[in-house]
C-alpha cells in the first residue's frame, strides 16, 4: 500500500485555524517555513508578538530559547516547537552554575544577558537584550555602572566599542561565549570576495567577530540588515549572518544581488557553516506533526517563569521607550 502524501502547507493552515494557533518564525528558518509564517521577524519582534498575541497556542519555528521566551511572556498559552533539540551554541556556553559562581564573584555588577541564553540564566539577569536593542539598553545605564554581559563575547565587544566603554576603561565584563555560525565568517575571505564585487556593501550581524565587523558598511540585527539592504542605493551585498535571511532579502529586493559571506573552519573553506544546525533542524513535516500532536511543548517551573519574566519585561519596556 502506498502511503498517502500529506500536503503539509494545507494541513498546517487547517490545524492553525482549528486550534487558534499563531505561527511565529525567525528569519533563519528554511524558506518553506518562512513563507507560511503569521509573523516573521528578529528576536525582539518575535518576543513583542509573543507578548501581545491573542491566539490560544504559539507555534514557534526558531530555536528553544526563543520558544521559552514566548512561554515566559505568555505563560497561560500552550507554546510548542517543531524540534526540542533546536538549541544554541550561545546558550550552551553559559551553564547556570558556572555563571552564578562568576556573578557571585562580582556582586557590584548588574547582569545584562543576550536573549540567546537559557530561561534559567535569565533568572540571574537584570535586563535581557537582543541584537536590535543591546546598544541602547547598555547606554540606558550610567557610564560608571559595572556590567557583566553574557553570553556573547562578540556582541559584548561590539557594544563596548560602540558605547566607548572600552576607551573609558569601564568595559563590560564579557562571558566567553560565541555563536558557532557567526564565528566562522572569515575576514580574509570576505575581503577577497569584496575584491571581486567592489560595489557590494558588506552587512554583518554583531554576533560576528571584530575582524569581520571592521569590514562591515552596516551592522545590525536580522531585521536591521533586511531593512538596510532594501533601502540602500547599492545593488550588491555580502551578507555576514545566517543564510536563512537571504530568502527574505531576495523576496524583498528581487532586483538586487546577495552573496552569503564566506566561512572557514580549521583553516578550510566551509560551505555549510553559514547554516545554523539548530535553526535548520525544523522542517515542514516536524512543524505539521508538532501542531497535530501539540508536542514538544515548552514547560517551565512556575518560579522560573516569574523570575525570568522580570528581565524580559524590562527589555520590552525599555524597547518601547526607545521606539523599537
Ligand atoms: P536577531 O534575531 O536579534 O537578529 O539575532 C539573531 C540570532 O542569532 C538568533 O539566534
Ligand atoms: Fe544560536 Fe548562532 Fe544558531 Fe542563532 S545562529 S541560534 S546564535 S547558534
Amino acid at each position: 500500500m502506498v502511503a498517502e502524501k500529506i500536503d503539509y502547507v494545507a494541513e498546517i493552515a487547517r490545524l492553525k485555524k482549528e486550534k487558534n494557533a499563531v505561527l511565529l518564525v525567525h528569519y533563519y528558518q528554511i524558506a518553506e517555513i518562512q513563507d507560511i509564517a503569521d509573523y516573521i521577524g528578529d528576536s525582539l519582534g518575535l518576543s513583542q508578538q509573543a507578548a501581545k498575541t491573542d491566539a490560544d497556542m504559539i507555534v514557534f519555528a526558531g530555536v528553544r530559547f526563543m520558544a521559552e521566551t514566548a512561554k515566559i511572556l505568555s505563560p497561560n498559552k500552550k507554546v510548542i516547537l517543531p524540534d526540542f533539540n533546536a538549541g544554541c551554541s550561545l546558550e550552551e556556553s553559559a551553564p547556570y552554575a558556572e555563571f552564578k559562581a562568576f556573578k557571585d564573584q562580582h556582586p557590584d555588577h548588574i547582569v545584562i544577558s543576550y536573549v540567546n541564553c537559557s530561561a534559567e540564566l535569565k533568572t540571574l539577569t537584570d535586563v535581557v537584550c537582543t541584537s536590535s536593542n543591546a546598544v541602547k539598553i547598555v547606554e540606558s545605564f550610567p557610564k560608571d555602572q559595572k556590567i557583566i554581559f553574557a553570553p556573547d563575547k562578540n556582541l559584548g565587544g561590539y557594544i563596548n566599542r560602540v558605547t566607548g566603554r572600552n576607551a573609558e576603561g569601564r568595559p563590560m565584563l564579557l562571558w566567553d561565549g560565541a555563536c558557532m555560525v557567526h564565528e566562522t565568517f572569515s575576514g580574509k575571505m570576505i575581503t577577497d570576495l569584496k575584491a571581486k564585487h567592489p560595489n557590494a556593501e558588506v552587512v554583518a550581524h554583531p554576533e560576528s567577530e571584530e575582524s569581520v565587523l571592521k569590514l562591515a558598511d552596516y551592522i545590525g540585527s536580522t531585521t536591521g540588515l533586511l531593512k538596510h539592504v532594501i533601502n540602500s542605493p547599492h545593488q550588491e551585498f555580502i551578507v555576514a549572518t545566517e543564510s536563512g535571511i537571504l530568502h527574505q532579502m531576495r523576496k524583498s529586493a528581487p532586483e538586487k544581488k546577495f552573496y552569503v559571506a564566506p566561512t572557514s573552519k580549521n583553516g578550510h573553506a566551509c560551505k555549510a557553516c553559514s547554516d545554523c544546525p539548530h535553526m535548520k533542524l525544523n522542517t515542514l513535516e516536524k512543524l505539521y506533526l508538532c501542531l497535530r500532536d501539540e508536542t514538544p511543548e515548552i514547560i517551565l517551573p512556575a518560579k522560573m517563569l516569574t523570575d525570568a519574566r522580570k528581565p524580559i519585561e524590562k527589555m520590552l519596556e525599555l524597547s518601547a521607550k526607545f521606539g523599537l
